[in-house]
């Protein structure tokens, strides 16, 4: 098996955007950090050093960690942090795996400036379609000009009621010419006229679903979440955080110079916080072509509410049918309703800025607003068999408290629902035996603040049965509108902001698995639950002990 070593250095990186020198923590020196490139197959060891002031974790987004769920990395959950000064080593296997993926801080907001890409290349360049000619990443992130850290503590401090909009979108981490001082600075992509690119497109926007389109090309769409789709033909990417697309871009317009944009998809009926509004651009540039205009053009955006399209682009999506594709299990052991959104709280004494009469915003799942451990991971305590409420219970219910119309937000004032307004916060666990079928319908909800909540599960990847709008339990026969065939399969599915989702995946991997949001400001507030994988019968099922270096806390 081949090993792949790689070093990460997490540390202070002082860096010029829009006009203003500003320290951010970076790796190995840049933004987005750097790309790792790794074969399916492959063993990855990777040592984390941190030179940083701040506490972190690493977190492989997407990788399924079999047998490995040590080197995972979300605080708290996997691990304790890296404190400043010290390092750990991740490793583990890529196997039954190929296409983009990313890696990025799982430790408070940090994940705004330490990420980068993550690609899975296949065995001997065997790709289900035409070999490209290159393949390029390209990240989509969100700059701040404020210190990141800063803003997270001063949410918390305030109860969630202080904003956070962030200065400007990027393109591997440049803002791009519609911002100030960045004109020069674009992220550009030389092109040769009649080649494909293999663009491997990763939101690590921090909180905001994005459209990602380039003036005068179109796009076929050959992978999602590092799981391969049937070719899909789009002129406009739809991504959420923490999703990733692969789309094939052939070089077939006349030579000249185009732009690639991504804004914000906020979605039609928005009544959530305000969101950067913005555009960020970088050049895509034909080689020796002598037509190179002084303005490239620029592509026509969607509206940033075009749910239309996002919808038409979610949905269009199917898995590509290869003999080594599982097939969608079709008996079910486990079936949860999970509805999700945001709520309130009585403030903690902690947080001195919060509006006591108002209380603290929170977000829950099944009314319970997760809570983070404090001094041991949940790894851990499951793996020393401390699950008896000392850190953590298995009760993680199955069903909200009460079902009602989760699509409207008026009935936030109803007195019969202040128990779902009001969350209850626990650090509770769904307990699944290793080898179960679990199937999941995440219904989003409009009590405070109605949105789309990109949601991520850890560990595995999922199929997608059926996606819609309204109320799950209304939706018409929605058990017969199932794709039971070619589903999408994914780690991240963006659920649509007054709609659901049904997810299914097979829990074959011991461990304990989070599954959150992945709009970076929802996962203090709670809007998180985690899976405990048991272990199985047989040798290759059972959770190995933790490696020497393991941090703790
Ligand atoms: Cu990409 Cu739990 O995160």
């Amino acid at each position: 098996v081949p090993i792949i070593l790689l070093f990460l250095i997490v540390k202070n990186l002082t860096i010029s955007r829009l006009c203003e020198r500003r320290v951010i923590t970076a790796v190995n020196g840049s933004l987005p950090g750097p790309t790792l490139k790794v074969s399916e197959g492959d063993t990855v060891v990777i040592h984390v050093i941190n030179d940083s002031p701040y506490n972190i974790t690493i977190h492989w987004h997407g990788i399924f960690q079999k047998r490995s769920a040590w080197a995972d990395g979300p605080n708290m959950i996997t691990q304790c942090p890296i404190v400043p000064g010290n390092k750990y080593v991740y490793k583990f296997n890529v196997t039954e795996q190929e296409g983009t993926l990313w890696w990025h801080a799982h430790a408070s907001s940090l994940r705004a400036t330490v990420y980068g890409a993550l690609v899975i290349r296949p065995r001997n360049a065997s790709y289900p379609f035409p070999k490209p000619y290159r393949e390029v990443p390209i990240l989509l992130g969100e700059w701040w000009n404020a210190n990141v850290v800063d803003v997270e503590t001063q949410a918390f401090l305030s109860g969630g009621s202080l904003s956070n909009v962030s200065d400007a979108f990027t393109i591997n981490g440049r803002p791009g010419h519609l911002y100030k001082c960045s004109k020069n600075h674009a992220y550009e992509l030389e092109v040769v006229a009649g080649e494909t690119y293999l663009l491997r497109i990763i939101n690590s926007a921090v909180n905001n679903q994005l459209f990602f389109k380039i003036a005068s090309h179109s796009f076929t769409v050959v992978a999602v979440d590092a799981s391969y789709t049937k070719p899909y033909d789009t002129d406009v990417v739809v991504i959420a955080p923490g999703q990733t697309v692969d789309a094939l871009m052939t070089a077939d317009a006349p030579p000249s110079s185009y732009y690639m944009a991504a804004r914000a998809y906020a979605s039609a009926g928005l009544d959530g916080p305000p969101f950067d509004n913005t555009t960020t651009t970088a050049i895509v540039r034909y080689a020796n072509s002598s037509n190179r205009p002084l303005r490239p053009s620029m592509p026509s955006m969607p509206a940033f509410d075009d749910t239309r399209t996002a919808h038409r682009f979610y949905t269009n999506l199917t898995g590509l049918l290869r003999p080594e594709t599982p097939a969608v299990p079709l008996h079910v052991d486990e079936r949860m309703f999970v509805a999700f959104g945001l709520g309130v709280s009585p403030c903690e004494p902690s947080q001195v800025m919060c509006n006591r009469s108002r209380g603290a915003i929170t977000a829950s799942m099944n009314n319970v607003s997760f809570q983070f451990p404090a001094s041991i991971s949940l790894l851990e305590a499951h793996y020393n068999g401390l699950d008896d409420g000392a850190v953590y219970t298995s009760d993680f219910p199955d069903n909200p408290p009460v079902m009602f119309d989760f699509t409207d937000a008026k009935l936030n004032t109803d007195p019969t629902l202040t128990a779902l307004l009001y969350t209850e916060k626990g650090t509770r666990v769904k307990k699944v035996k290793y080898g179960a079928t679990v199937e999941v319908v995440l219904q989003n909800t409009a009590m405070i603040g109605a949105e789309n909540h990109p949601l991520h599960l850890h560990g595995f990847n999922f199929f997608v049965l059926a996606q819609g709008f309204g109320n799950y339990n209304n939706a018409t026969a929605a058990r017969d509108s199932y794709n039971l065939v070619d589903p999408q399969v994914r780690n991240t599915i963006a659920v649509p902001l007054r709609g659901w989702a049904v997810i299914r995946f097979v829990a074959n991997n011991p461990g304990v698995w989070i599954m959150h949001c992945h709009l970076e400001q929802h996962l203090p507030l709670g809007l998180a639950m985690a899976f405990e994988v048991e272990d199985g019968t047989t040798p290759e099922s059972v959770l190995p002990p933790p490696p020497s270096d393991f941090p703790t806390c």
